[in-house]
């Protein structure tokens, strides 16, 4: 076998086989195969595609490159939560306590953010003393003690995808439903959870900017997932505009703290309380789905969702009394206002442009070795379909260089468009694949 036949099989639209595709990630894990050929068999998938048998065998040979996490450790039906990236999207910090609230085991790892795209590690770190590197026997310990755990993805979880995807992320070759597909599936199958829920984005701020390739993504993703004998399930969710108002790091946690006290953005708090609901059904601990968000919406409006956000942050190195003082998180040091120009509606808050704009602003980083301002972001004031007079603040920039934060502005004025006409806000939950 050799690569040059491979790339020529699917350059010319044939059908890789299960030996192929083993073949290629192997020795491409290993060194053996150089950069050049696997770009160039990247390039022939994204332009030919993968048949579902392609997308099973290489989601598979990705799982098998590295280690797959034996979570028999933990009692009871451990349950994932993955959200396929956005703007804004703080839900981890609030589902995971809720699930954790009401009996589910999550032993979660998680990535940090890259471009425009936030990530929970970072999120969390902003927490004075959050560590999320840990060893299996204390992660496992963790999850029996206290119910949770979020910790980053270890090196030795699915290294074929970790190098494949930094390959993907330079070679325009992330967009492909096979690969985005087989990439997140090889990690969540080699994590070891019995079942997975996957927030799967939709929109301007999100990989897949309509809902038809979302949901074709969602579907094979469940497929995948059922395949290896996991409970997979998909919600399809709108990334037009940001979730929530926060989008940066020490921002989002406080928004997230906010929301488990029960004064968050109400877009935030429905999806909350719908994922963590979906995740109690298939953790076992509710009925049906309905019985799962009334025990999330308990736990909110208890406290005791807040009480396991606590006992996360303790039980990681953190300090808990960040959620009564949220000045012990990083403080940015200039503050920037966006106001709109006219009265009106507001018909638009490009996710992406907000995205880039928090990147810029020095929340994100545009290379993986970039370091980032746990403080800088933009808390948005408005949503689409508010009403605005001239002169109102729709959104305050932040974070501590100057000359970023001015940046940043200017490209989040420019992600906001004003009607005259009345706007009805997008449909965020737009529809629950694989219950
Ligand atoms: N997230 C992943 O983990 N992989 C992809 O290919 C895209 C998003």
């Amino acid at each position: 076998m050799n690569m040059y036949d491979i790339i020529l099989k699917k350059r010319e639209g044939g059908k890789l086989s299960k030996e192929e595709i083993e073949y290629f990630i192997t020795e491409y894990t290993d060194g053996d195969i150089p950069d050049y050929q696997a770009s160039a068999l990247l390039m022939a998938i994204v332009l030919k595609g993968l048949s579902e048998e392609e997308i099973f065998d290489l989601t598979k040979a990705m799982k098998k490159s590295g280690d797959t996490i034996d979570l028999s450790a933990i009692d009871g039906i451990k349950v994932d939560k993955h959200s396929t990236g956005g703007v804004g999207d703080s839900t981890t910090m609030i589902v995971v306590p809720l699930a954790g609230a009401c009996g589910v085991k999550v032993a979660k790892m998680s990535g940090r953010g890259l471009g425009f795209t936030g990530g929970t590690v970072d999120k969390l770190e902003s927490i004075p003393g959050f560590h999320t590197a840990m060893q299996p026997k204390a992660f496992f310990k963790q999850v029996n003690e206290v119910g949770i755990s979020v910790i980053s993805q270890t090196a030795h979880v699915a290294p074929a995808d970790k190098k494949l995807y930094a390959l993907r992320d330079v070679t325009a070759t992330v967009e492909s439903l096979g690969l985005i597909s087989s990439s997140i599936m090889s990690k969540k199958l080699a994590s070891g959870s019995d079942a997975i829920l996957l927030d799967v984005k939709c929109g301007s701020g999100a990989l897949m900017k309509t809902r038809e390739d979302a949901r074709l993504l969602a579907e094979t993703m469940c497929k995948i997932g059922a395949s290896d004998g996991k409970k997979t399930v998909a919600a399809l969710t709108d990334m037009s505009q940001p979730l929530g108002l926060a989008v940066g790091n020490s921002c989002e946690v406080i928004e997230a703290i906010e929301t488990l006290k029960g004064r968050g953005p109400k877009d935030l708090e429905e999806l909350a309380i719908h994922l963590a609901g979906i995740m109690i059904y298939i953790g076992g601990k509710a009925k049906d789905e309905n019985e799962g968000m009334a025990m999330a919406k308990a736990a909110l409006e208890d406290g005791s969702g807040l009480e396991m956000f606590r006992k996360l942050v303790k039980a990681q190195g953190g300090n808990p009394d960040i959620t009564e003082n949220y000045k012990l998180l990083p403080q940015p040091w200039y503050i920037l206002e966006i106001k709109a120009d006219r009265d009106g509606y507001i018909s638009r808050i490009d996710a992406m442009g907000i995205g880039l704009a928090s990147q810029h602003a020095g929340a994100g980083r545009a290379k993986k070795e970039d370091s980032i301002d746990l403080s800088a972001g933009i808390v948005l004031a408005k949503k689409v379909g508010d009403k605005v007079q001239k002169g109102d603040i729709m959104a305050r920039v932040f974070g501590n260089t100057a000359s970023k934060v001015d940046t940043a502005k200017e490209l989040a004025e420019e992600s906001f468009s004003i009607s005259a006409e009345k706007c009805e806000p997008p449909k965020l939950i737009k529809e629950i694949i694989g219950l």
